[in-house]
């Protein structure tokens, strides 16, 4: 067994001793899993989440359980699998292509790259294109350049190609202005 559970199960039960003074016997909770060294569904639980074991080996050197006849490691081995599992459906899901938390400098790469890559291809088609001026929180400001200087239907363009895009690609609550004072024209 593992020198710290060792000696946490020890201070619990002196503790336990001390407020009962001595009278209550220190209780099993849940049901006993491996039969050779009396060690029980919960305790192997805790020790898998708090040291985030992923192999009955390292249970077994946790806590000593399937380190006798070995008639438990089956069970065991369910046991690693839930938890592994519980945390793995906690876990955030990964978006391709986007990220959770940006910083200001991360969020600002994310949308001059996806302006490279996904926006300016496109209006470069068409003899236009666009540059990112700043960003202000979630304000984006663009201005357009070449034919989409002079073309009529920005307004659509910045609503269904720029600030589509890069809600797709960068985050959802982003939305995009165009550069009141295009100093490039
Ligand atoms: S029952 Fe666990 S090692 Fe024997």
């Amino acid at each position: 067994m593992h020198c710290s559970v060792m000696g946490r199960e020890a201070l619990e039960a002196a503790i336990e001793n001390y407020r009962t003074g001595g009278k209550k016997k220190h209780e099993l909770q849940g049901n006993v899993i491996c039969t050779c060294f009396g060690v029980t569904d919960r305790e192997i639980e805790r020790v898998i989440r708090e040291n985030d074991l992923t192999t009955v080996e390292q249970v077994t050197n946790y806590c000593k359980a399937g380190g006798g006849c070995g008639g438990c490691k089956g069970e065991i081995g369910k046991i690693v699998e839930k938890v592994q599992g519980e945390k793995v459906k906690l876990a955030p899901a990964a978006v391709p292509g986007r990220a959770g938390k940006l910083t200001n400098i991360q969020k600002i790469q994310m949308i001059q790259q996806t302006i490279n890559e996904q926006i300016r291809p496109a209006l470069r088609a068409h003899g236009g294109n666009i540059e990112l001026i700043d960003v202000e929180g979630n304000k984006v400001i663009v201005a357009f350049r070449g034919m989409c200087a002079q073309c009529t239907l920005t307004e659509i363009t910045m609503k269904d190609l720029v600030e589509a895009k890069l809600r797709e690609f960068v985050a959802d609550d982003l939305f995009v202005e165009e550069d009141e004072d295009p100093a490039g024209l």
